[in-house]
């Protein structure tokens, strides 16, 4: 029986195999790295098997995930296409930024290959999955591709055209950086550790589930989470006129310029 491999265990492959683990996956799940701490780690964490030869982990696989950094991903692809692949193989890239094409002058048919952007929420099985299809994929491939990252979160398919802007836009690291930003802020103020955690993450974390409750529309809930004149105002005035909007979009241009890079890498 093939198994789906990872090359690369890294961040987001220990993220997405506690998500698959959570569901009771039951394909059999195979790692590559070059670190044997990392795979041994992972072994011990998951029960995977590990697979410290290249290419005994490529042939091994019916499901191949590149989750090695983008500036890695050229050698690897490099390494993997010394022996040639006959078979036909899935590769799904979730290195962030290199195209399709590149992926496929690298590694070219029988691989054929798709994008996805999931992000280390999928750890607790609530996270979301981007995916974009190449050229030649079978409607078997897709579904078996949709529904391994379905098991871990919900799955949205994008155009490739899109796929860079929705990775800068959708990456988890923003709730985080928010959280981290609001609760230094509230300490600054004299709120003690605990209470500016509980308020800062309620502040952000409810704001988010009263919008996807659908009932009000997001320029409703500003409205009526901010009495004019009141301190929900005058602190949402202040943050926009020291440029709060612009700072975020000019965050999201520096992460697509990086994404752009990592198309050239
Ligand atoms: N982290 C996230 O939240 C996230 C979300 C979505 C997508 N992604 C994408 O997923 C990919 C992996 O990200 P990550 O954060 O998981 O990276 P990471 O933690 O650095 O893990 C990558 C692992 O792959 C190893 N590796 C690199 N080249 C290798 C090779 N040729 N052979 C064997 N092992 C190799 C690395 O070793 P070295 O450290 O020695 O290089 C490292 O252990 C990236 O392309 C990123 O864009 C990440």
């Amino acid at each position: 029986m093939k198994a789906t491999v990872f090359l690369g265990g890294g961040r987001i492959t220990s993220a997405l195999l506690a998500g698959l683990r959570l569901a009771k996956y039951g394909q059999p799940i195979v790692v590559h790295d070059r670190h044997s701490r990392k795979l041994q780690q992972l072994k011990r964490e998951y029960g995977i098997v590990v697979e410290p030869d290249l290419h005994r982990a490529v042939e091994s696989a019916r499901l191949l995930i590149i989750a090695v950094r983008p500036d890695s991903v050229r050698d690897l692809l490099k390494e993997i296409g010394r022996r040639h692949i006959r078979r036909r193989l899935t590769a799904v890239s979730l290195a962030a930024g290199i195209p399709l094409s590149t992926l496929g002058a690298a590694l070219a048919p029988p691989v054929r290959w798709v994008r996805a952007m999931p992000s280390p929420v999928c750890r607790s099985g609530r996270g979301l999955t981007a995916l974009t299809f190449g050229r030649g994929l079978s409607i078997t491939a897709r579904a078996e591709v949709r529904d391994l990252f379905a098991l871990v979160g919900s799955v949205l398919e994008i155009p490739e055209s899109r796929f860079d802007a929705f990775t800068v836009t959708y990456s988890s690291s923003h709730g985080y950086h928010a959280l981290a930003a609001l609760i230094e802020a509230a300490e600054a103020l004299g709120l003690d550790r605990k209470s500016a955690h509980l308020a800062a993450a309620h502040a952000l974390a409810d704001g988010v589930a009263a919008w996807r409750a659908g009932n009000l529309p997001l320029d409703e809930l500003l409205q009526e989470a901010a009495t004019p004149g009141g301190i929900a105002a005058t602190v949402m005035a202040s943050l926009d006129n020291a440029g709060y909007k612009k700072i975020v979009a000019r965050g999201l241009r520096a992460g697509l310029r990086q994404a752009r890079k990592n198309a050239q890498l």
